[in-house]
């Protein structure tokens, strides 16, 4: 139902956003990028990008992604409890997005996007050699969804817990990470949008004494 009045477009997402495109995702974004490794029980490596992706808390560090539906990182992470979160960047655009096709199980995403697994320190998948960062996850909780009214959808939110990190020196300048100089790139909304940073977004703003 459009409520609308002459400066806002206003509606119900339960009956429909009536719009070209859903802007649910273009509002809330860009996002960060949740490029997840993991490995099946049977020792099967698995890539996939997630932009329904956030970091939820400090200490302990914890990242999570949900998944829209049973994908194979989800079955994996139930199978192992294991995941690592590897930064999609720039020049690692195209492979990321090889990364999404729906492809069997039996597949390494790895090979498909022409990418080097490295063995990890603390968790079986590997991370992304080619990523100048990862971080290794062990799961912490998963979440099945559910509306306000308690009816489960077919969505599950995974939650882990880093327990190593991995950052390339380059992206450390006097100790202090340069966000911009790790090239990330954030989902926008529609079905190809995508936003880069550079030095020229950031901006210094402190906290109220
Ligand atoms: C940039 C990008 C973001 C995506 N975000 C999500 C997401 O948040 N949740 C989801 O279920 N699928 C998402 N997808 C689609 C999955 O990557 C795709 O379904 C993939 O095949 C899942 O792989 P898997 O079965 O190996 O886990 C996204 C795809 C792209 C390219």
């Amino acid at each position: 139902m459009d409520t609308s009045n002459s400066d806002f477009y206003s509606y119900s997402p339960s009956e429909g956003h009536g719009l070209p495109h859903d802007p649910f995702n273009a509002i809330v974004g860009p996002r960060p990028i949740g490029w997840i490794s993991t490995r099946s029980a049977g020792g099967i490596n698995n890539l996939a990008p997630y932009s329904f992706f956030n970091a939820f808390n400090y200490t302990p560090p914890i990242l999570g992604f949900s998944s829209q539906g049973r994908k194979d990182t989800l079955r994996n992470i139930e199978e192992t409890g294991e995941f690592v979160w590897n930064l999609a960047t720039l020049p690692l655009a195209e492979a990321m997005n090889q990364s999404c096709a729906m492809v069997a199980p039996e597949v390494d995403e790895f090979e498909l996007g022409q990418l080097t697994a490295v063995a990890s320190q603390r968790v079986k998948p590997p991370r992304v050699a080619e990523s100048p960062v990862s971080m290794e996850c062990k799961c912490s909780q998963i979440v099945q969804l559910q509306g306000a009214d308690g009816t489960r959808v077919e969505r599950w939110l995974v939650l882990g817990e880093v327990v190593a990190v991995h950052i390339a020196r380059r992206l450390l300048k006097n100790g202090i990470y340069d966000t911009a100089a790790g090239q990330p790139i954030l989902r926008g909304g529609g079905p190809a949008d995508y936003f880069r940073i550079g030095a020229e977004q950031l901006f210094l703003m402190r906290r109220p004494d």
